[in-house]
This record gives structure tokens, sequence and C-alpha cells, in this order.
């Protein structure tokens, strides 16, 4: 696989399977993108991939802020000149039950995190990725399939939303030579437990929790789910759009209680 002269923007890219995933595609030689709030974790992440020959252009920005988004696919453009990929990977998860009293102000971040972002950043990018007859790849989850904790639901609802998103734009981009697709990561280990309140010990104990209830009895690195997203956006994949890839180590499959 080869991505010279690619363009591939990537949202979330600070940590876990976007910072992951921009690693992967330096040593792949494309020119890189890389989007996130946390300017010394985006830093860290495009010394790495300085060190493997790609210096990326490094975009400080909040995927929920319109202005943020208008900017970070403006930048990318004027500085490499075109988009061949986009992979609409930031997420966050946050809890509330629908008897809380602020479970709206949670379902309205969840939404506008994961799924609004995604459709804001794509909208935006369209005419750009249609040029180049680019592609994107979207980072869903399982817990858009099942149904882990009802507190979860807004986290959910955005993910479903996400992969329903995928579909349809699959179909809507086809006509121009765009494909679409979405990765479903099952759990894997990243930054995502960072502000669940857990030390390290908790964390890896909840880490060794999930892995005990896949089918395979292990949870993921954050580079698996890279593999799976580098190949969705390589030409390897010229054949698959609209599709759903689910890497969870069989967890959807023993079912999720
Ligand atoms: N790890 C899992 O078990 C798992 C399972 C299923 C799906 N996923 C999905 O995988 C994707 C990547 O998550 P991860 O597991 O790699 O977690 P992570 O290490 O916490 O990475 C999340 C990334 O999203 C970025 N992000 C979050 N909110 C943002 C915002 N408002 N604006 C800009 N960037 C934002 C973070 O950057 P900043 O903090 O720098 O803004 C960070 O780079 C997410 O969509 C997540 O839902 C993860």
């Amino acid at each position: 696989m080869c991505f010279k002269n690619k363009v591939v923007l990537i949202t979330g890219a600070s940590s876990g399977i976007g910072a992951a995933t921009a690693i992967k595609l330096a040593k792949l030689s494309a020119k890189i993108a890389i989007v996130g709030r946390n300017k010394t974790k985006l830093l860290n992440v495009s010394v790495k991939c300085e060190n493997l020959g790609t210096k990326p252009l490094v975009i400080i920005a909040d995927v929920t802020k319109d202005e943020d988004v208008v900017r970070l696919v403006n930048e990318t453009v004027t500085y490499f000149g075109k988009l061949d990929v986009l992979l609409n990977n930031a997420g966050s998860v946050f809890r509330g039950s629908i008897f809380a009293d602020n479970v709206i102000n949670v379902f309205d971040m969840m939404m506008n995190t994961n799924l609004r972002s995604a459709v804001h950043i794509t909208n935006l990018a369209a005419k750009h990725l249609v040029e180049s007859k680019g592609c994107i790849v979207n980072v869903g989850s399982i817990g858009g399939r099942g149904f882990f904790v009802p507190e979860n639901f807004s986290y959910g609802v955005s993910k479903a939303g996400l992969e329903y998103f995928t579909k349809s734009a699959a179909l809507e981009f086809s006509s121009k030579g765009v494909r679409v697709n979405v990765v479903l990561p099952g759990p894997t280990i990243t930054d995502c437990l960072d502000s669940s309140g857990l030390d390290e010990d908790g964390k890896a104990e909840q880490w060794r929790k999930l892995g005990g209830k896949t089918a395979l009895g292990k949870v993921s690195e954050a580079d698996e789910i890279a593999d799976v997203i580098v190949f969705l956006a390589s030409d390897k994949a010229k054949s698959v759009t609209g599709a759903s890839y689910v890497v969870d180590n069989g967890m959807l499959l023993k079912g999720l209680n």
C-alpha cells in the first residue's frame, strides 16, 4: 500500500485510534493534516510522524465549533492543494441517564461531537473529494449496534446515526466515484477512559473486564483498528463502499450482556 501524494485529513488525531492511523499513514508516505484540541498531544504525534519522514499539518480545532470546522477543511486544502481522504474519527463518550437533569446537555454534546461534526466536515470536504475521486472513512462504534448500559444511550444514538449517515453518503457519493465506509471498533485501549475518573489500575481492570466480554477474550490495540482504516482508505478497497467493518474481537457475536 502506498499513499505517496495522497492528502489525508484526520480528526481526533491527538491520541488513540486517530494517532495510530496518522503514524501508519506517515510510514506510507501520505501527506497528513492532524486535528484535535490538545496541542501537546498533537505535537507529540506530529514528532512521531516527522521521524518517519512526514511532517503533518497540525490544526488545533474543536470539531463541535462551526468556525473551527470551516477552518480545518480550508487550511488543509489551502496547504496541500487538494484532499484525497477524510477520516472522521474524533469522538468522545459521556453517559447520562434519561432521568438525569442534564441529560439533554449530554445528548447534545454526544451528537455534536460524534455525528454533527462528521456531517459538517463531509459537507465542506465534498467538492474536494469529488475532484480527487477520494474516499471517506468514519469511525463509529459497536455501541451503536448493541446495548451496554442504558445510560450510554446518547453515545449509542450518535454512533448508530453515523453508521446510517455513512451508508446514505456512500449512495449519494457513489455516482461521483467517492467511496464512504465506517469502521465499528469494540473496546480498544486508547485515552478514551481518561475522563472516567479511574486511576491506572482501575483503567487496566476495566480493559480486562471488557476483554472478558468478547469472543476472543481480549480488547484491541489502537494499531489494529488503524490497520482496517488504512485498508479502507487505500486503493486495495476500491470495490468497498457503504460497508461497516466491525473490529470487536467478536463482542457483538457473543452478545453484549
Ligand atoms: N477506544 C474504544 O474502545 C472505542 C470503541 C469504539 C469506538 N471508538 C471511537 O474511536 C474514535 C477515537 O477514539 P479513541 O478510542 O481513539 O479515544 P481517544 O484516545 O480519547 O481519542 C479521541 C480523539 O478525539 C478527539 N476529540 C474528541 N472531542 C473532540 C472535539 N470536540 N474536537 C476535536 N477533537 C476531539 C480527541 O482530541 P482532543 O482531546 O485533542 O480534542 C482525540 O484525538 C472515537 O470516535 C470513538 O468513539 C473507540
